[in-house]
């Protein structure tokens, strides 16, 4: 496998969202991480530095917000993309010198912790259960038969639906646990909008296994309400992500005018659709769709939740990366009106954490620490749903690995994402 990936072409062949590759995983061979510091003094110079280093100088944007910007730069575009820079007096820090050692280090890492794990090569042989576990990132295919291994153990309480299909023709997936789906309240967890956030799906199952495992014994707060778990929102992206491009965000859908793939879910809802934070542009990483919903995956969801926004009380969304438990709204500089309400849960939720795992995470209105953007499922769950407790949960790391976080951490993480269900879930009450 690793020696097979050394041998594929260049990344410099690739062409961002095009077929050229025939399967064969994009390099990123001396691609540099940087983050930009001193944003602030960019847009006072109105200089749209991601826009730039994006369109001229091919790179990769992992994060913006108001203080930095994290991107990838291509190894033979280093040069002239410093320049550009210094030119401007922007200062780049290079959190890694070399992505696909990231990444060949994150598929290695994985590898032995999966070979080390009790009974490994037993069960894969007698092919019995789904073989999840929390030491290394999963396909879709396992995540999906945990879930129906959850369901064949539990089906008394569980439910599992396929809420719809992709592009490509995977299925969408999401379980119900619910001991009383008529009265009781519900939550709706998902995760997976972004393909390379995978410590996201990572999270959402080790949710589902937490709630699952001593499902009997869980305290009145979390048996007493109506769960609903999605764990890949964008299956066609995170299959993409992991044969093709492992750096890849939107999902998979073509479009009419370019040939150009994916449309970035998350810039899809029908929330402040047209407003900032999407691009119009079928290549751009931010693609908002060709009209709100438009796309098979945001559709499924809408509707999905629509039929059941009775008694619907949270909607959390898990993504990655920078430390964050942030809520509405995104789409405007605006707190909601219970803003109040929702910093408090959200900070006894990052004390927990810290208490926990030591990790420290930021509490906030999304507008103030990611800017703003529209088209998100969090602000839509509240302004078509009325939903309550609205939170995008953005995990591990501060940026150190970004997206491509090692294994290792997983388990931590997840613990971490699975407090703040149950801070949430304790607040309903
Ligand atoms: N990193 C996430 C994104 O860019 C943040 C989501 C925050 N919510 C939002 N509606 N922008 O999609
Ligand atoms: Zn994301």
């Amino acid at each position: 496998m690793l020696l097979a990936m050394a041998s594929a072409t260049n990344s410099s062949l690739a062409f961002q969202g095009n077929e050229y590759l025939n399967g064969i995983p994009e390099r990123f061979d001396e691609t540099q991480l940087w983050r930009v510091h001193n944003m602030s003094d960019a847009m006072l110079q109105s200089i749209p530095v991601g826009q730039v280093l994006e369109e001229k100088f091919g790179g990769n944007i992992w994060k913006e917000n108001s203080k930095f910007l994290d991107v990838s730069i291509g190894k033979e575009h280093v040069k002239a993309a410093r320049s550009f820079l210094q030119a401007h007096r922007l200062d780049a820090e290079v959190l890694s010198d070399n992505v696909q050692s990231l990444i060949d280090q994150e598929l290695l890492e994985g590898i032995q912790a999966t070979q080390a794990q009790p009974g490994a090569r037993s069960k894969k042989a007698s092919r019995s259960g789904s073989g999840m576990h929390w030491k290394d990132y999963h396909d879709l295919e396992t995540i999906y038969a945990f879930m129906r291994e959850i369901r064949a153990k539990y089906p008394n309480i569980c439910r599992l639906y396929t809420i719809g299909q992709t592009a490509e023709k995977r299925d969408l997936k999401v379980l119900r646990i619910s001991e009383n789906p008529r009265e009781f309240k519900k939550v709706w967890i998902d995760g997976g909008i972004h393909a390379r956030e995978w410590i996201s799906p990572a999270t959402v199952t080790f949710i589902l296994y937490q709630l699952m495992h001593n499902w009997e014994n869980q305290p009145a707060h979390i048996r007493g309400l109506t769960w609903y778990i999605m764990p890949v929102m964008n299956p066609d992206g995170y299959e993409y992500s992991r044969t093709t491009n492992r750096l890849w965000r939107k999902n998979r859908s073509a479009s009419r005018r370019t040939n150009c793939f994916g449309v970035d879910l998350n810039r899809n809802f029908d929330i402040g659709w047209t407003g900032f934070g999407s691009s119009k542009d079928p290549c751009s990483d931010v693609y908002r769709g060709s009209a709100a919903a438009s796309e098979l995956e945001t559709k499924a969801v809408s509707d999905f939740l629509a039929k059941r926004k009775y008694n619907l009380e949270a909607y959390l969304t898990y993504h990655s990366y920078g430390q964050m438990v942030v809520y509405p709204w995104a789409y405007k500089a605006v707190k909601v009106k219970d803003s109040s309400v929702l910093q408090r849960v959200a900070s006894t939720a990052v004390d927990r954490i810290a208490q926990k795992t030591g990790s420290s995470y930021t509490a906030a209105v999304t507008h103030e620490v990611l800017g703003i953007a529209g088209g998100g499922s969090d602000d839509w769950s509240r302004a078509a749903l009325g939903v309550k407790y609205v939170y995008t949960i953005e995990l591990r790391d501060r940026g150190t690995y970004g997206f491509v976080l090692p294994p290792k951490f997983i388990k931590d993480t997840a613990l971490e994402g699975w407090t703040v269900a149950e801070t949430v879930a304790q607040s309903i009450g």
